[in-house]
């Protein structure tokens, strides 16, 4: 059976106290909506139409970049108003639906799976968990046989209502062309004046049409209104990367240190030390390792590699196998091929390093004139002397060596040397004539005290 998602994403996150759209707040380095669209394509979901409220641009723009379809909802009047907003864009599938919100950034696709499995059986799937703190979450009712009675809001539940612990998630799967009719029939007699996205079970059962209930784990039914829900939010969220990469094979000091993104990629056997953070965009090679307290974005590291301690490595970065970057040196949009060793305080930006160059102490590619950007291109064994300044656009041929402290301005030859600094002089005894002096000076004025 084909599937659809539709994702309610117009609610204004007032708690967020945020310019930007509640479900555009990033965990793991994905903004909360992105995380469900993930799921729900991982699920097998293949239309996604995201609800958004007019100001939600930015929500909008994410929504086309990852191929699902937005559409606005003028006034917020309610879960079940929002899910019908997404009819027109459905009007032409047939198949399963399953809604669900943008800021649940924990759900996972086994939860979207179930979901359909069980509407399939069932003709109709509501997500249920148990938290906790049942607080104000909507109660779910069950028959005499487990299957949906009624989910009553809190604002609308008598007082033995609110003792059930069952709560409604906010997911329900169903026949998605039933699902829009029976979204055209909701009322909003009720306490809060708005259209329920629970009432639709009821409207289904007047058409002999049940709905199973799928108990879901806690954890991945955490939503997000406020600041301090979605930093708990990453906290559950790098809890369950972690526990992931140590399952793959990757070797963690102190796990909960380490901070990975949504997309981070570790193959088995790579090392990563105590207090590494992983932007978006990382693959870590067999057998590299990252030690302590590393920065890295949009960057390959190699197998056999080893970065840090202290390295940072920006978008567009790679480091071939058994590169070696060491602490206080940043790397952004370079190549390093094999064996390359840039091992302290460097720069390498917009470069390409050949393989086997040795890169020494305090070397920077001057790359940007304030204006534009430009490339340094440094051959295959080349050893650049400490302090060199490698003003770009230029090239450093294979084996070519740079004395230490130049200011490279013009490219250099394959095999040659290149130093640009004045040559040394000596003056011999001149530094014990300038002690004997400073010394007489310093016992007369003490003398004329
Ligand atoms: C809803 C459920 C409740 C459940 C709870 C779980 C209903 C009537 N109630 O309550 O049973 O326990 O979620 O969190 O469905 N939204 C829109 N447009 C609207 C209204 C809401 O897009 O007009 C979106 C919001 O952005 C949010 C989601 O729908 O992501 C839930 O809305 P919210 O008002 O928070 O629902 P609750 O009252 O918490
Ligand atoms: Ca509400």
């Amino acid at each position: 059976m084909a599937r659809a998602g539709i994702i309610l994403a117009a609610g204004q996150g007032k708690r967020m106290k945020s310019a930007r759209p509640k479900v555009m707040h990033a965990v793991a380095g994905l903004p909360m909506l992105g995380h469900v669209i993930l799921a729900m394509r991982a699920a097998g979901v293949q239309r996604i139409v995201v609800v958004t409220s007019t100001g939600a641009e930015e929500a909008r723009a994410l929504a086309t970049k990852m191929g699902a379809v937005s559409v606005v909802q003028d006034a917020q009047l309610g879960t079940g108003h929002a899910a019908a907003c997404a009819a027109p864009a459905l009007k032409d599938f047939s198949g399963s639906v399953v809604v669900s919100y943008g800021d649940m950034p924990l759900l996972t696709a086994a939860t979207f799976e179930a979901s359909f499995a069980a509407q399939e059986r069932t003709g109709m799937a509501l997500v249920a968990f148990r938290p906790q703190d049942p607080a104000a979450y909507g109660r779910v009712l069950l028959d005499g046989v487990g299957l949906l009675d009624s989910i009553v809001e809190f604002k609308d539940a008598s007082p033995a209502q609110r003792t059930v612990g069952l709560c409604n998630a906010g997911i329900l799967a169903a026949d998605a062309q039933s699902f829009f009719r029976w979204a055209g029939k909701l009322e909003n007699n009720n306490s809060q004046r708005e259209y329920y996205l629970t009432d639709i079970p009821l409207l289904a059962k007047t058409e002999g049409v049940r709905c199973a209930v799928v108990e879901a784990d806690e954890t991945e039914m955490m939503g997000v209104n406020s600041r301090a829900e979605l930093a708990a939010a990453e906290a559950a969220m790098q809890v369950r990367l972690r526990g992931r990469a140590l399952e793959a094979g990757v070797g963690m000091l102190a796990p909960e240190t380490v901070f990975l993104s949504y997309d981070t990629v570790i193959e088995p056997d790579a090392q990563i030390g105590p207090y590494v953070v992983f932007g978006p965009g990382v693959t870590v090679r067999a057998g590299a390792d990252v030690r302590a307290f590393c920065h890295l974005e949009g960057a390959e590291v190699g197998t056999g590699a080893i970065l840090g301690p202290y390295a940072r490595l920006r978008p567009g970065t790679v480091l071939e196998q058994g590169v070696h970057v060491g602490n206080f040196v940043e790397v952004k949009n370079s190549r390093l091929e094999m064996g390359v060793k840039a091992n302290h305080l460097t720069y390498l930006g917009d470069a390409r390093v050949g393989a086997g160059a040795n890169i020494g102490a305090g070397t920077i590619t001057c790359n940007y004139d304030g204006f534009d950007k430009f490339a340094t291109d440094i051959g295959a064994g080349a050893f650049i002397g400490s302090d060199t300044a490698l003003v770009a656009p230029v090239k450093v041929g294979d084996g070519a060596f740079t004395g230490a402290g130049s200011v490279i301005t013009k490219d250099v030859a394959k095999d040659a040397l290149a130093v640009t600094r004045a040559e040394q002089r000596e003056v011999p005894g001149w530094a014990a004539k300038f002690r004997a002096r400073k010394k007489s000076e310093k016992s007369a004025k003490a003398k004329d005290k």
